[in-house]
């Protein structure tokens, strides 16, 4: 057996290793278990076995130092290399201040609220964290009413809420009852804010932000719906001619209830629930559904954002890319 040869052999391998992983390799290839030192045999008389014996010793006792040697000449490059990388050049002169932008959702926020207050409307806030009353129940939608489970919810564990269930609001019609439950006909009010759930794709995000509008007074109609809508989208497009129309749908907070559809490039595009807002909702507005009637509806501010500006994915809005953000100076 060559023993010098394997030495010889091992060592070149050593220096030639560049990284750990090849480093191990080679020392598989020498000290394992199949390795070529593992081939060793000593033959002969007892003595030139024990010499033998002796030299093999040696010859693994070499390779290991080698091994050993490499490894922290390895280790030392990778410190040096990642001290050079990641040195702090104090001369260099500051980068100064950049401006930001305001998000373009949020830029759609203001929009909407400049917009509706010069239609009239008042702006109110409410809570994120909501109760399952104002969420669903006084909005009709009854314990095990279908629609509850339609809007796959994000429901809140929260100890010391005293047994009262809790939801992140998954719209934001709660705020047409804690509006109504506060004020006195004529109202006239939208309320815009963050709402949430589960759902996350090109156009879902887990969180997301709607508009709603809230119009009640003794004689307010679809008519005026129709009307107020309809002047919102034209001024939030800057389209005179912008088209809308209404098509039936169903909300159990709203009797008749509508979807509003605007036509962009020849296209009929959804953009607002809305309706007629329910009697038994009137009622826990603790109002007169007999004398008192108007309309709500509830639009996406992504989705207004995303029309205005033809952009086709949703998430681009959460993800706080640069170079899509700074495209709204
Ligand atoms: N809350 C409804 C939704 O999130 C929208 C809506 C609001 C419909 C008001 C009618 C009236 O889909």
């Amino acid at each position: 057996m060559d023993l010098e040869g394997i030495v010889s052999r091992a060592l070149a391998a050593f220096r030639a290793a560049r990284d750990v992983p090849s480093l191990e390799n080679a020392k598989a290839r020498f000290l394992g278990k199949g390795g070529e030192l593992a081939a060793f045999r000593p033959s002969g008389s007892p003595e030139e076995r024990r010499a033998q014996g002796a030299k093999f010793n040696a010859a693994k006792q070499t390779i290991e130092d080698a091994l050993e040697t490499r490894r922290k000449e390895l280790a030392r490059e990778k410190l040096n290399a990642r001290l050079a990388e990641e040195a702090l050049d104090v001369t260099l002169p500051a980068r100064g201040r950049t401006r930001g932008s305001v998000h373009p959702v949020i830029r759609t926020w203001q929009r909407i609220e400049a917009i509706w207050r010069t239609l009239g409307f008042e702006v109110a806030d409410g809570p994120e964290i909501e109760t399952d009353w104002y969420s669903f129940t006084a909005l009709n939608n009854p314990e095990n009413h279908p629609a509850r489970s339609m809007q796959d919810t994000f429901y809140v564990d929260l100890k010391d809420a005293g047994g009262i269930p809790l939801n992140l609001r998954p719209h934001t019609s709660p705020m047409q009852v804690r509006y109504a439950r506060m004020h006195s006909p004529p109202i006239k009010v939208i309320a815009p804010g963050r709402t949430y759930r589960v759902d996350s794709d090109a156009t879902h995000s887990p969180m997301f932000h709607q508009v709603e509008c809230l119009w009640i007074d003794e004689d307010i109609s679809f008519a005026d719906l129709k009307g107020v809508y309809t002047e919102f989208l034209r001024r939030f497009f800057e389209n005179d001619e912008l088209e809308v129309r209404f098509r039936p749908s169903y909300f159990p907070f709203t009797e008749p209830s509508a979807e509003i559809d605007m036509k962009l490039k020849g296209r009929w595009l959804e953009i607002s629930g809305s309706g007629q807002v329910h009697p038994a909702v009137v009622k826990n507005f603790g109002l007169d559904p007999e004398r008192y009637i108007g309309f709500a509806f509830g639009s996406g501010l992504e989705r207004l954002t995303m029309l205005r500006h033809g952009i086709d994915d949703l998430r681009l809005f959460f993800d706080g890319d640069l170079r899509f953000l700074a495209q709204f100076p």
